[in-house]
């Protein structure tokens, strides 16, 4: 990245910059991944922008750019723009992040964007995720308590909470499954994010479910064709231990004869 100085030859950081009211920018050249079975057929091909972008912007700004000033075609989703949504996972140097969450100043001077692997390429950056949502939906991701309603609160201890806390933190964003060479060779499996959501509720100890969910993650489809890469862990923008929360998940039906 290209440093300025002031007029005693100090170098000059963004934060020193923006005191100064400069506005300093960097060339970012962009490397896409295109797709538009309407335009080219069934074949992918690369196209390259150099943009002008400030140091801290994210990269979701710099496609924005493009889109906005460069090639109106480039098609892309994106919503919140604040890392909760989970609309925008990417391949963005051949790994899977959110463009809302990657900082120029980290991928400049050059960077790669590709769409998410493993499920079809519907235009540019868009996958269909239908088949991502079909595994989610299978494992009843959801409160169930047919307990009726109580009197008071149903209460929950810190450590209850515990439990499960570390799984409520999933955006759906699709990047730890579809960061999976498993995911990527069997399309029955249910993949990292199905079972993290199963995780949230089967350790919660208001739900009367777990026992449904575990005997879904226990068929063929389940927990079992997981061969532990850690892929998903590495990918998971919330810093979700995904590995070790299928490893629960095995885990509780070896070994809690559920
Ligand atoms: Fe995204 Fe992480 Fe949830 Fe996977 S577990 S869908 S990577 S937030
Ligand atoms: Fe895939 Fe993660 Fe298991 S990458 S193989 S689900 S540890
Ligand atoms: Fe919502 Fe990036 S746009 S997570």
């Amino acid at each position: 990245m290209a440093s300025d100085t002031n007029e005693l030859g100090d170098i000059l950081d963004a934060s020193d910059l923006r005191a100064a009211g400069a506005r300093h920018t960097v060339t970012l050249t962009l490397k896409i991944r295109r797709y538009n079975p309407e335009v080219r057929g069934e074949e992918s091909w690369w196209d390259e922008f150099e943009i002008q972008a400030e140091p801290d912007d994210r990269l979701l700004d710099a496609l924005h750019q493009v889109k906005w000033y460069h090639d109106g075609t480039l098609a892309l989703r994106r919503s919140c723009a604040h890392g909760i949504c989970g609309s925008d996972a990417m391949m963005i140097n051949g790994k899977n992040a959110l463009a809302c969450k990657t900082i120029v100043r980290d991928v400049a001077p050059k960077v790669t964007v590709e769409p998410i692997r493993g499920l079809p390429v519907l235009k540019d950056l868009i996958v269909d995720m239908e088949p991502f949502f079909a595994g989610y939906r299978s494992v009843l991701p959801y409160l169930i308590n047919d307990s009726g309603e109580p009197d008071t609160e149903r209460r929950q201890s810190p450590e209850e909470r515990h439990a499960f806390d570390d799984t409520t933190k999933c955006i759906l964003c699709a990047a730890c499954t579809t960061s999976c060479p498993i995911f990527w060779g069997d399309e029955e499996y249910v993949g990292p994010a199905a079972i993290v959501n199963a995780h949230r509720f089967i350790y919660d100890s208001r739900d009367e479910g777990g026992r449904d969910r575990l005997k879904i993650l226990s068929e063929k489809t389940g927990v079992f064709r997981c061969r532990t890469t850690f892929n998903c862990t590495e990918a998971c923008p919330r810093g979700i231990e995904v590995t070790k929360a299928i490893q629960d998940v095995k885990r509780s039906i070896l070994f809690d004869r559920f």
